[in-house]
This record gives structure tokens, C-alpha cells and sequence, in this order.
């Protein structure tokens, strides 16, 4: 039986673990091949460990397991230059680009009097313009074969309703909702479709490591405890990455044909009141 995006191939940052590995994963296992890159050093700006080039290679093992190709490659979301070679070297290797996850992000969270113009800056250059560099890395061979696509951010919870002690982070995935909306607006007419997605808590390292004792949760409460708790999940436990896959597939697969502009929560129910 023919998998959901068959023969169909995605671009995916922050590929190396966490959602991005996850999504590479499952559209893999319904016949997409993929072009993967997350970078390959600790972030200096990121108060908790990046990805390493053994991370990427494991989603690169995990791909090729289940006998779909892969084009892997270290590349920071801000270095637009790179990501459009690394997309055409990609599609020169598996002949075409169907599928964008906009996914690489990073969270620098505290209460407010913590944000630094350099937390706050690397914040927006990496979710908000790093993302825009993704699009438009992948948006002209997409554009030059004719065939549509779909284009899926990775916003947050936080970019539906704001959290507290997030205020950079909120900012940023609140722009990609609207990004994603513009985008797809404008690019409806090339049968390119643009949704967002918005996860709760997920079950990854991000997660671990900003939620670790000591981290803002703790910090921000001690502070200001009536806030603890916003957005959580209704459902009981954290959400496991595949959860977030599934949707991805879902906005990726033809199924979703007429989605477009959605800004479509998997978060256990936490914005929806
Ligand atoms: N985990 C959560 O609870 C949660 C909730 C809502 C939204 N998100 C979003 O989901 C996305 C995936 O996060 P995750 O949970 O898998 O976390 P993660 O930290 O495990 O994965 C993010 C990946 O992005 C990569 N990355 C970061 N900066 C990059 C850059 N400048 N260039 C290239 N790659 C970069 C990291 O190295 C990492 O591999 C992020 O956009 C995040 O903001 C996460």
C-alpha cells in the first residue's frame, strides 16, 4: 500500500532530534525522503545543549532504516546562504521538494527582567527569521517544478496564547502564526499550502532541559505563583514527539489538500479556552 506522502520529499530543520527527528521519522515511514540539517555546536547564545552532528546522524540512520534516502547536512537557520545550498544540493540529489517543516527553535526563557537585547535578538533571528530563511531557501525549486507543496511552522502553544516567562519566545512564535497566514495567502495561487503548528509541552530535549530544576518554571514561580500552570495540558502526561508528527504528516499529506493559512493546536486542549 502506497504511504501517505509516497515518493513525495521534505525539508526539515532542527532535523537532529527532538520533533524534527520525530517528523523525519514518520514521513519517512509514509514514503517521503528527506533533506535534514540542524547544526552541528553548542549554540553560544543557548543556555542549554544544541544539537551535534552524532544527533543528526542517528535521524540519518533511523531515515535510511526504513529504506527511504536522505540529505543531511549541518547548517545554522540563520545562514540563508548555506540553507539555499544545502536545499539545491537536496533536490539536485532526490529531484524534487514537496514538503517544508520549518521546525529548528530555540527557547530562552526567564521572567521578564531577565531578557537581555541579546536573548531577545537571538530569540527573533533564530525562530522568526530563521524560519523566514527556511521558506524562502525552499520556496524556489518548489515553485520552479509547479507541483504545489505544503509548508508547515512550528509555532507553540506560545503562539496562540502568550506564557508567562516567555516573553521572547511568545513574540516569536506569535509572528509565525501570522507568517504563516501571509505566506499563505500569497502562495495559494501556486497550490502552496502554509499551516502552523502549535505544541503544548513535548516530550524532548528542549523540554528537558528548560523545565530541569533551577530552570524558569522554578525561577518564575518563586516569583509570581498564580501563573504556574498556563497552557498546561488537559490531557494527562507530556505529549511524546510522534504526536506532533502526526500532524505534520497530516498538514504534509494530500489529505489536507484545502487546509491552508490553519493555525492547528496539538496541545492537549491547554489554549483552547
Ligand atoms: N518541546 C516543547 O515543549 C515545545 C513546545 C512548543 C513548541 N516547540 C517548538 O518545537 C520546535 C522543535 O523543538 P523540540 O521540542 O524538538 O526541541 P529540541 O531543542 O530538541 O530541537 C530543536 C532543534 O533545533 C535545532 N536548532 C536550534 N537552533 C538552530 C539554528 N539556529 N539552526 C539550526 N538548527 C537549530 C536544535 O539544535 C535542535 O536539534 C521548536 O521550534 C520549539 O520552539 C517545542
Amino acid at each position: 500500500m502506497a504511504g501517505r506522502v509516497e515518493n513525495k520529499v521534505a525539508f526539515i530543520t532542527g532535523a537532529a532530534r527532538g520533533q524534527g527527528r520525530a517528523a523525519a521519522v514518520r514521513l519517512a515511514e509514509e514514503g517521503a525522503d528527506i533533506i535534514a540539517i540542524d547544526v552541528d555546536k553548542q549554540l553560544p547564545e543557548v543556555p542549554y545543549p544544541t544539537a551535534t552532528a552524532e544527533d543528526l546522524a542517528e535521524t540519518v540512520r533511523l531515515v535510511e532504516k526504513l529504506g527511504r534516502r536522505v540529505v543531511a547536512d549541518t547548517c545554522d537557520v540563520r545562514d540563508a546562504a548555506k540553507l539555499a545550498s544545502v536545499v539545491a544540493a537536496g533536490v539536485a540529489e532526490l529531484g524534487r521538494l514537496d514538503i517544508v517543516l520549518a521546525n529548528a527553535g530555540v527557547a530562552i526563557l526567564g521572567p521578564w527582567h531577565t531578557v537581555t537585547s541579546e536573548s531577545m535578538r537571538a530569540t527573533v533571528d533564530i525562530n522568526l527569521i530563521g524560519t523566514w530563511n527556511t521558506v524562502m531557501a525552499a520556496l524556489p525549486p518548489i515553485l520552479a517544478a509547479g507541483n504545489g507543496g505544503s509548508i508547515i511552522l512550528t509555532s507553540s502553544a506560545n503562539g496562540l496564547k502568550a506564557g508567562p516567562w516567555t516573553l521572547a519566545y511568545s513574540a516569536s512564535k506569535y509572528a509565525l502564526t501570522g507568517m504563516a497566514k501571509s505566506f499563505a495567502m500569497e502562495l495559494a495561487k501556486d497550490r502552496i499550502r502554509v499551516n502552523s503548528v502549535h505544541p503544548g509541552a513535548v516530550d524532548t530535549p528542549m523540554a528537558e532541559f528548560t523545565s530541569a530544576p533551577g530552570g524558569f518554571i522554578e525561577t518564575g514561580t518563586a516569583e509570581n505563583p498564580n501563573l504556574l500552570g498556563m497552557c498546561n495540558s488537559w490531557l494527562p502526561g507530556l505529549m511524546p514527539a510522534r504526536e506532533i508528527a502526526n500532524a505534520v504528516l497530516f498538514l504534509a499529506s494530500d489529505e489536507t489538500a484545502w487546509i491552508t493559512g490553519h493555525a492547528l493546536a496539538v496541545d492537549g486542549g491547554g489554549t483552547q479556552y
